[in-house]
């Protein structure tokens, strides 16, 4: 018997998924089933429990059929259903973008524990913002923060910014194409409707990457969903996976106001060579680790003159 000749309820099916997805090694095989069968039937996956002997109709089961395959050829279930919650938010994504990782949520609550203090008004930067998710997020959760995002990707920008707009905060972020802090000294804006940056050189409270910091050689190694789905240009970090955070770490003071915050998130092995890297710059350098104990954040704040 197949998926395609018998007529199956909903936990028939969910059942017949988590045993495929977990012979082909899919790490959360039964939420993945969840969150496909749900898409094919248009519904919440609570539903799939509250109705388990819900019958799928012919285009339902075609419809699910496809997502399944999708996910057994390795595609991300993100990619598969467009969109990703990430904190307080559903975030669209498309393979444009990195698929937004629940150990990011950390970057923004380093911005957030900095802002506590702050009254109101707070400037921050988001560099490599791909689908916005710590922009949309700082600016959504701190009340009146603007926010200048920037990216290389003009299609990350374009979803960033329906991000944005979806969350409400549309007219607080300002979407900037260019290499790193680069668009902010030029003041110049690529991306159509998108406000001009002003010179803000030396006034930003706060700068925020997660910037790729995969080390090239390591790439072709990481899971298929990643090496192969995600974009390159969100994942490589160079020939010791530093480069990126080394440039964002040399032009960072140059925007921060004395005792701005710099908070980028990191590698697990990349702590030391990180805050060696800040060292002479920045002061109160900390690391912060994810729910895994994995060390993910590094924080500092520029030095006082
Ligand atoms: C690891 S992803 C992070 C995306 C998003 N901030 C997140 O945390 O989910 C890195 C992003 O940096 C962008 N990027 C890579 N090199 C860049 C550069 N030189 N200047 C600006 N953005 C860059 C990539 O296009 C990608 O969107």
């Amino acid at each position: 018997m197949t998926l395609a000749d018998k007529v199956w309820t909903s936990a028939e099916a969910l059942a017949w998924t988590v045993s495929r997805f977990t012979g082909a090694a899919i790490e959360q095989p039964r939420l993945d089933a969840e969150l496909l069968l749900a898409e094919a039937l248009g519904c919440d996956r609570v539903d799939l429990y509250a109705n388990p002997d819900r019958s799928l109709g012919v285009e339902e089961r075609a419809r699910y059929r496809g997502l399944i395959q999708r996910r057994l050829d390795g595609e991300p279930v993100a990619y598969i259903l467009e969109r990703k919650a990430f904190r307080y938010l559903t975030l669209a994504v498309s393979p444009a973008v990195l698929i937004p990782r629940p150990e990011t949520e950390l970057l923004v609550e380093a911005v957030l524990a900095f802002a506590a203090g702050d009254r109101g008004g707070l400037v921050a930067a988001d560099i490599g913002t791909g689908s916005g998710a710590v922009a949309v997020s700082v600016a959504r959760e701190i009340d009146g923060a603007r926010v200048y995002a920037t990216d290389v990707s003009e299609e990350a920008l374009g979803l960033a910014s329906e991000n944005a707009k979806a969350a409400g905060v549309s007219d607080r972020i300002d979407f900037l194409q260019g290499d790193l802090l680069e668009p902010l000294a030029s003041g110049i804006a690529r991306v159509p409707d998108i406000a001009e940056a002003p010179g803000i050189a030396g006034t930003l409270d706060v700068v925020v990457s997660n910037p790729p910091y995969i080390p090239t050689a390591e790439i072709d190694a990481l899971p298929a969903e990643i090496s192969r789905y995600e974009p390159r240009g969100a994942l490589d970090g160079g020939a010791d996976g530093l480069s990126v955070l080394r440039r964002i770490i040399d032009a960072a003071p140059d925007f921060l106001r004395p005792g701005g915050l710099l908070a980028l998130e990191i590698g697990e092995a990349q702590a030391d060579a990180v805050s060696t890297m800040m060292k002479d710059r920045f002061d109160q350098i900390t690391v912060l680790r994810d729910l895994a104990g994995l060390d993910r954040v590094v924080t500092g704040v520029v030095a006082r003159p």
